[in-house]
């Protein structure tokens, strides 16, 4: 796909990831930009009028003096699930925790079980128009977890449902692996066991081999799995080239962070109760931590140190945590300004974030979330003059047009 844009209010150059530290608010801007892109590649970018010719047969797109940034990238979600928990909603607006909800049954397990009851056509059917609606709000790659079905059979079932999305709709999908999210009913008496079934080395090789699954991921918590258990789950995933992530410290300090330090883990995702020395631990291993704020915001709780973690140096990203019981959120858009006014990041941070810092948590930073020649021509065009005017509108869908590997696949009207 060649194409040139014409007519960039702004260029916002986000460089590849990771972007650490001070760095996140470094990030130059070209004020009335041109891009050129060549087989679907950003191929060049400059003041208009200083760039060569533009690419053979190429289209021209029009951004209307909008506002250029990089596709968002949404690093941890569970899109793929099934029936609806608004009841557990209405209960902790009457008092009840997260946590006393999980523990009387509720929680992930009520997920489970609809999940199990789904075929994977309905699976599909459900999380399609959700990625729609993600697409449209500028998301061009989004990681989406099993963890809601719990068998190898329905596992297997949510990431063949993520495959087949990947044919219907433009957001590059990424799977991940979650079968450790909580342990099932059936196996309360037999953990290991469940593990040593889930995780062994034939279930990992085939995940891997038919690119069902890049990452394999664990829920370190008090009911969930231990410290233990959890480098059990990253020993397995590395053994059988799978990436490894982690759910660590959510709703307690409960050591998972150093785990994912010590395991060389792609991510540490949550961090609400993270501690000084395990972000130390995460900072040399180059361990990128995820900060999920939408589960601050949905469940009314404290959110993790973002702004702590990025003045310590460290690469933060940020994403949606899409999901029934924690954060029913899919704007990540909603969730970028949200961390501004509740984490303390700029709005510049928070596109960082989202953008080359998100992709480093998928492996992805070579080829996108960042505006560099090479980098794949996923791109949003929105209406705002600067990455501050843009932000500062909390949940407005600033978006104008979506480009994925250099083709339009959004154009949206005011
Ligand atoms: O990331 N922490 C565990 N898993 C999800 C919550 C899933 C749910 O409540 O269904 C999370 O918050
Ligand atoms: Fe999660």
């Amino acid at each position: 796909m060649n194409a040139r844009l014409v007519n960039i209010g702004q260029l916002v150059v986000v460089p590849p990831g990771p972007v650490a530290g001070g760095d996140m608010q470094m990030v130059p801007t070209i004020a009335g930009a041109e891009l050129h892109i060549a087989d679907g590649r950003i191929a060049a970018f400059g003041p208009a009028g200083t760039l060569g010719d533009a690419p053979a047969d190429c289209e021209t797109i029009d951004a209307e003096g909008g506002l250029l940034t990089p596709g968002l990238v949404d690093c941890h979600t569970h899109t793929v699930l099934a029936g609806t928990r608004e009841n557990e909603f209405v209960q902790r607006i009457q008092g009840k925790s997260y946590a006393q909800i999980a523990a009387e049954g509720g929680g992930i397990k009520a997920t489970v079980k609809a999940v199990r009851q789904a075929s994977k056509e309905r699976l599909v059917e459900l999380a399609l128009p959700r990625l729609k609606r993600m697409l449209a709000g500028g998301v061009t790659t989004a990681e989406i977890k099993s963890g809601y079905g719990l068998t190898l059979a329905d596992e297997r079932k949510m990431l063949e449902a993520v495959a087949e999305l990947r044919t219907l709709q433009p957001v590059e999908l990424v799977g991940t692996y979650l079968a450790a999210h909580v342990v099932p009913t059936e196996w309360l008496n037999n953990r290991q066991g469940y593990l040593e079934e889930m995780y062994a080395d034939e279930v990992l090789a085939d995940l891997r081999k038919s690119r069902l699954a890049a990452f394999g991921d664990v829920f370190c918590e008090g009911g969930s799995y231990t410290p233990e258990e959890s480098r059990f789950v990253a020993e397995a995933c590395l053994r059988n080239g799978l990436g490894f992530k982690i759910h660590s410290e959510q709703l307690s300090n409960s050591g998972g962070t150093r785990i994912a330090a010590e395991m060389g883990a792609v991510s540490a995702d949550h961090l609400e109760y993270v501690d000084d020395y395990a972000i130390e631990a995460l900072q040399a291993a180059g361990t990128i931590p995820v900060v999920l704020p939408g589960c601050s915001l949905f469940l009314d709780s404290e959110p993790a140190p973002a702004r702590l973690l990025i003045d310590d140096g460290l690469p933060v990203a940020l994403a949606t945590d899409l999901n029934p019981g924690s954060s029913m959120i899919e704007s990540l858009q909603l969730i970028m300004s949200y961390a501004c006014v509740r984490l303390r990041m700029t709005p510049t941070e928070a596109l960082v974030a989202a953008t080359a810092n998100a992709s480093a948590a998928l492996s992805r930073q070579d080829r996108v979330g960042g505006i560099a020649e090479g980098m794949q021509a996923d791109l949003v065009v929105l209406d705002a003059p600067s990455v501050d005017a843009w932000l500062c509108q909390l949940g407005r869908n600033c978006v104008r047009k979506v480009l994925k590997r250099g083709r339009t696949v959004v154009q949206r009207a005011e």
